[in-house]
């Protein structure tokens, strides 16, 4: 019986396969760069640049058609109202536009415009097109959950004619000059111009109009504006019931020469230009959520998540702005050398234009400030949210491939790594777990027996993950079809009806996610009794979310599609996987009454928000050394965009790895803020004990490091969440002074542990340069080597393959947990590390942010919050922020918590004093002594200081003497 069965199900895994297969081979044929749109082919696109071109051409006698009647303004409680009037003849035609000007409490301005004919309802749609009139202003809705409180101390300081002034921010350092003709806004700090919008002129909103018939023979100015309503690409049209309706605006940060940000795209950290020249892009960067299938590298296209959030940096000063709109957007760069005087001994400086277009929607822009990275990033923050608090395991290792093929796969696998010692947290299951791609239900032959394959994993305190997409397989029978076309909680086409495209299912509907009731359907089958086969231990990919639509225009949802409320897929695309990645979450959070667990939900498609969602990864790469060179800056952008949950999928999707170039995978995943290995369904297994020897052993090295220092990334990720400091943090962001940093975006800090890690990211290479920002020591993480470094310098350090480049800045703590073990949970209650890197100054300071891992207790107190610090020869332990921890009232965890001590204390750079067999430890009113094992300097090597079973409770205050 059970061979037989066993051979049927083998066959129906072949056939699937080999049907998945087929498919991928369709896809892979048919996907390619020239299926994206470029900007001439995309209509509002190529009209903002000729926009552009034309009055950048005639810069001298050139004024925007925009302006401000002075009689129209008000100013009240923070907030200045205005109607701008935009030119749209000879004859005097006016269209009204406007505007809100808000000054936040946070320091930020807010700069919105409207179009009042089309908020007046007052348009006529075409092709008795059912859709909203209005352009689209609920981004704000999804996107934004703080930092809107308006600053009413914000000052109007002067006004005449030609302008109004308004002082606001702290001590009212921030300026806004608003100009009133052309409209135009000048942004100072503390006197200095920053930032300026509409300074090129090229603000433009296209206002209603009725549709232009096609002319007969040559249209007058060359341009045929019939066009501008029907728009075909790849064979699809686009209807566009509201005609042309395009948003677009320079701005401009003056004398900053770096801008980052706007992700998702490959190529530097630090943006390029992007109107051609030597090494510079010809395309604007492009942020229109797509599944690009076998991504290029170094380009401006677009990826499969998008945050239209920017900042821009020079020495000592750092300003942003946060173009909120979810429609299709281009962002064009320009860098400009200012012209100085001649006669003047300082360098030309180098400004960065921008130029941002958006095919509909409000304007809407914040303008950050600053003055430093920190600021914009906590900003931001306030604004849009921080990343959530992980499931504990999510920071560890994530083993994935398309496919693990049945329950016994997993269970082999999962039995594997623990006989080669190699710790993981979490196995994935892709597509092929589904009943003939039906979510919310498995393969009945190959996975009969889920459960036991959750409680296996559940054994040793591992998780599952499973894929559940949006697209929902069109089929009578399957209930989730059923209720989604019976409760008409899918996506509309452009007639209303529900809409169908083709999917991994076939014929498929989409989940509307805008809709509040379909949020609530969607979260109901989640439950238990719903998803049967899952358990506390499983958790969410949601894939394919942009949406991806294999017959769908530019591989993604018609544009004219309708979503809840009236609004066209068009408005809210950029949105849309965020609204599929929130229902998950708001399923996930409660599966069982009176439950309230941390989700774990990985998405693909993103926007400005999703960070408080959950974690993202880059797609499809290819398993080459590009993909794992660009991972880097891609991981790094993302922390900057306030989205810092990040990783790219080691080894890479496409293709086969050699060895060397999958363990420097490793290597270099030990280092993402999200750890997971993935790969096509066409590629050969790799799970890491397949290697063989040196490489099985050196990959897991890596992730040996990697989980011994879980409860620094644990600390990391804690500061992302309390104010948005990224997880990997890039040099300009640490060192926001030290100008040989800014472009730097292959080597990283984690988190403020002071960890500077450069991993080995091309083939044959034996050591690597890591850039040095300041003056501080710097060891070897791994021999204590004192390296010969020099503030703005490179120092060579060795990498063999089995060496991962990691040095360790004076003047930091860092928490470790040592004994290695199978899964992070199985390291709950161990006893910690700490690893004191002392400064040149001897001194250091550390932090540890610890809680349970799985509930929202943390937010009730139940964490350990630690603050140590080395000074005048003692280092001691105190709660970081004063709390009066004996208050907190300690549930099951946190009582557990108090049995876990700190075992060792490593201390590197230690001075000769500190040449001692034992040391005094004071704690809870006791004092005792333990032994401490001097390491004098030899060889290049640091001298350190080993102090063995420390004991002193984790949670409690406690002080050591080292002299
Ligand atoms: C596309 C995703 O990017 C990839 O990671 C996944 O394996 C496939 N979809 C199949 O689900």
């Amino acid at each position: 019986m059970r061979s037989a069965s066993g051979q049927s199900w083998k066959w129906t895994t072949l056939l699937l396969v080999l049907a998945a297969l087929l498919c991928f081979v369709d896809r892979a044929a048919s996907v390619k760069e020239n299926d994206f749109k470029k900007c001439h082919q995309s209509g509002f696109c190529k009209r903002n640049r000729a926009y552009a071109d034309n009055a950048l051409s005639q810069s001298s006698t050139w004024t925007s058609p925009y302006q401000i009647t002075p009689e129209s303004t008000s100013f009240q409680d923070g907030q200045l109202q205005a109607m701008v009037l935009k030119k749209i003849n000879a004859e005097g035609g006016t269209v009204r536009l406007p505007l809100t000007f808000s000054f936040l409490k946070s320091g930020l301005a807010r700069v919105s415009m409207d179009e009042e004919r089309r908020q007046n309802k007052d348009i006529e749609l075409r092709h008795n097109s059912p859709i909203r009139k209005e352009r689209y202003n609920e981004a704000e809705k999804w996107s934004i959950v703080g930092g809107l409180d308006l600053d009413k101390e914000a000052q109007l300081v002067h006004q005449d004619n030609t302008q109004i002034v308004v002082k606001y921010g702290p001590e009212a350092k921030y300026e806004a000059a608003i100009k009133f003709s052309p409209f135009e806004v000048e942004f100072k700090r503390d006197g200095t111009t920053h930032i300026k919008l509409n300074d090129r002129g090229l603000l433009n909103m296209e206002h209603w109009r009725p549709k232009v018939d096609k002319p007969e023979g040559e249209a007058e100015n060359g341009e045929d504006e019939s066009t501008w309503w029907d728009e075909t690409f790849g064979g699809n049209t686009d209807s566009k019931p509201r005609g042309p309706e395009s948003v677009a605006l320079d701005i401009s940060f003056l004398d900053y020469e770096h801008v980052y940000g706007i992700p998702e795209h490959t190529g530097p950290m630090s943006l390029k230009q992007t109107r051609g020249g030597d090494g510079n892009f010809a395309e604007p960067y492009r942020m229109y959520n797509s599944d690009v299938f076998e991504y290029i590298l170094d380009s401006p296209m677009t990826l499969y998540g998008s945050i239209p959030f920017m900042q821009a940096h020079r020495k000592d000063s750092s300003v942003g702005v946060f173009w909120l709109n979810a429609a299709e957007t281009w962002v064009d760069i320009v860098k400009a050398k200012s012209s100085v005087n001649p006669l003047s001994l300082s360098k030309a400086s180098t400004s960065t234009h921008t130029h941002w277009i958006s095919e509909s929607g409000i304007l809407d822009v914040f303008v950050f400030l600053g003055p430093t990275p920190q600021d914009l990033t906590k900003k931001y923050g306030e604004l849009t949210g921080y990343t959530a608090m992980p499931q504990e395991g999510a920071i560890g290792y994530h083993q994935c491939r398309w496919n693990y093929v049945s329950d016994d796969d997993v269970k082999d696998v999962d039995r594997k790594m623990d006989k080669h010692r190699i710790p993981y947290d979490v196995i994935w299951l892709d597509l092929e777990y589904t009943d003939d791609r039906k979510y919310f239900t498995w393969e009945p032959n190959s996975f009969a027996d889920p459960v036991s394959m959750g409680e296996q994993l559940d054994s040793h305190g591992r998780k599952l993950v499973v894929l559940i997409d949006p697209h929902i397989k069109k089929q009578d029978e399957y209930v989730v079809s059923k209720q989604i076309v019976s409760k008409d909680l899918a996506v509309h086409n452009k007639e209303d009806n529900i809409y169908e495209g083709w999917c991994w299912p076939g014929s498929s509907n989409w989940v509307d996610c805008f809709n509040p009731k379909a949020v609530e359907w969607w979260g109901s089958l989640f439950k238990y009794d719903f998803f049967k086969g899952t358990l506390p231990n499983t958790f969410i990919w949601n894939d394919m979310n942009e949406p991806s639509v294999f017959n769908g225009p530019e591989t993604t949802m018609p544009k004219d599609n309708i979503h809840h409320g009236g609004w066209e897929h068009r408005d809210v695309h950029q949105l849309n996987g965020l609204t599929f990645h929130n229902a998950t979450y708001e399923g996930m959070i409660s599966r069982t009454k009176g439950e309230r667990r941390r989700p774990f939900v990985l998405t693909r498609s993103f926007y400005a928000g999703s960070q408080r969602l959950g974690a993202m990864w880059t797609g499809d790469n290819q398993a080459d050394w590009g993909h794992l060179k660009e991972s880097l800056p891609m991981v790094l952008n993302q922390g900057i965009a306030g989205f810092p949950f990040a990783g790219a999928d080691v080894g890479g999707f496409f293709g086969n790895p050699e060895k060397d170039l999958l363990v420097r995978w490793y290597q270099a995943g030990a280092f993402y803020p999200f750890f997971r290995a993935h790969a096509h369904i066409d590629a050969r297994r790799r799970e890491p004990y397949l290697l063989g020897e040196p490489y099985t052993g050196i990959a897991t090295a890596a992730l040996r490091l990697r989980y011994s220092l879980l409860p620094a990334w644990y600390t990391a990720f804690f500061h992302a969440n309390r104010d948005g400091s990224p997880i990997v943090r890039p040099m300009f962001w640490t060192h926001p002074s030290e100008e040989g940093g800014f472009s730097i975006d292959d080597q990283l800090f984690v988190g403020s542990t002071g960890l500077l890690a450069k991993p080995v990211v091309e083939q044959n290479k034996d050591s690597v340069d890591i850039w040095i920002p300041d003056d501080e020591v710097y060891y070897d993480y791994f021999n204590y080597e004192l390296m010969k470094t020099q503030k703005g310098k490179s120092v060579t350090v060795s990498a063999p393959l089995d060496r991962i480049p990691l040095l360790m800045r004076g003047g930091h703590i860092i928490s470790r947990r040592d004994i290695p073990r199978r899964s992070s949970t199985l390291m709950r209650f161990d006893d910690y590390t700490l690893v004191v890197s002392v400064s040149k100054s001897a001194v250091a300071e550390g932090e540890l942010y610890v809680d349970d891992g799985d509930s929202f207790d943390h937010e009730e107190g139940q964490y350990i919050y630690r603050k140590f610090s080395l000074s005048d020869n003692v280092l001691s332990s105190v709660d970081a922020e004063d709390r009066d921890t004996k208050s907190i009232k300690p549930k099951t965890w946190l009582k557990a918590m108090q049995d876990v001590s700190v075992d060792r204390i490593i201390l590197v750079g230690a001075p000769s004093t500190w040449n001692k067999e034992e040391v005094q430890i004071e704690s809870e009113g006791k004092t005792w002594t333990v032994r401490a094992q001097y390491h004098p300097a030899e060889k290049g090597r640091a001298a350190y200081v080993i102090v063995g079973r420390v004991g002193a409770r984790i949670g409690a205050d406690w002080s050591i003497t080292l002299a």
